[in-house]
């Protein structure tokens, strides 16, 4: 009796762990970014609040957006950035698509979520400033990534913005307007008023975090650095700078050269501000 009794018990087991095995094959089958063929449309949301506060988001096309006029576009800041040359990109002003949202709560930023698990986010300011375009429809003469599809920010010829991963957003699939002092504020309360780890948590804004996210800020498609890294040990911060050169390279067949957008003398920066976090507990 007692036997059967294990038996069963074991069988059972065995047969839920087969249950949970298949639906996490469905859930990850289902959440994997689906296959576009080049031109194919996909459908992307803009998640805004209402007066009350309450969040909703639209359902937009390419061709929605499109009707607020298509510029045929080159970007020399692309170029540079993707070490591309001749690629041309049909373009909506963001600016017009900012027209029609009414913002009552002091949003300020936009965040662009996207397909890859990349978190944008840029200023309103900085997408009038520099007259930050989307673009619907990508021709590149040479190979293309991946992650490298509509909608993406696009830098316009004749505006200066800072040379940062920040203006390379690809593969947006939302929109949201949030607030940039809400966004940050627990970055900016880790690097307190060391002016080295706040220098570091500049460069790491402008330059890291859509990838490799910190207290729930940013994105994962990157390694959790703070997991990866002790940051209070020497050799594990040499270690951190060896393997960033190893990944982030110029010849990078991923094309995240992140190395272009900061010197030596940053990453060290970001160390300090990284630093910052040994003495916290992370969340
Ligand atoms: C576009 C996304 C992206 C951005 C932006 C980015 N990274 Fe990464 N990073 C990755 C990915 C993906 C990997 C893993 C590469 C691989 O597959 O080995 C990686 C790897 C690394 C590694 C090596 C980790 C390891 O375990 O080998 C370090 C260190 C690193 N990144 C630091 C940085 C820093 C610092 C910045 C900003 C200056 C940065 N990254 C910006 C995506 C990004």
């Amino acid at each position: 009796m007692l036997l059967t009794g294990y038996w069963k018990s074991v069988m059972k087991q065995i047969v839920y762990g087969l249950l949970v095995m298949l639906v996490a094959i469905g859930i990850s089958s289902c959440s994997a970014p689906e296959k576009l063929g080049v031109g194919e449309q996909r459908v992307f949301r803009i998640t805004h609040a209402d007066s009350t506060g309450r969040m909703f988001s639209e359902i937009w096309t390419g061709p929605r957006l499109e009707s607020f006029g298509v510029l045929e576009i080159s970007s020399e800041y692309f170029d540079r950035a993707m070490h591309t040359s001749d690629s041309r990109f049909s373009t909506v002003r963001f600016s017009r698509l900012l027209e029609k949202f009414q913002l009552k709560r002091g949003e300020d930023a936009v965040l662009l979520n996207c397909f890859d698990d990349y978190q944008g986010i840029l200023s309103l300011h900085d997408i009038n400033r520099y007259d930050l375009r989307l673009a619907t429809n990508i021709k590149l003469t040479s190979y293309r990534p991946d992650w490298l599809n509509p909608l993406l920010i696009i830098v316009p010829n004749g505006k200066q913005a800072p040379f940062q991963e920040r203006f390379l957003t690809a593969n947006i699939r939302e929109l949201k307007f949030v607030r940039l002092n809400d966004y940050y504020a627990p970055l900016q309360k880790i690097a307190g008023h060391s002016p080295e780890a706040r220098e570091g948590l500049e460069v790491f804004k402008n330059n890291c975090l859509f990838c490799h996210s910190l207290k729930g800020r940013g994105g994962n498609k990157g390694v959790r650095l703070l997991e990866a890294y002790n940051f209070s040990n020497e050799s594990d911060r040499r270690r951190m700078l060896i393997d960033f050169k190893n990944s982030h390279h110029k010849d990078n067949s991923e094309k995240q050269d992140i190395e272009q957008f900061v010197t030596e003398e940053k990453l060290e920066r970001v160390i300090d501000f990284l630093k910052k976090f040994e003495k916290q507990v992370e969340g």
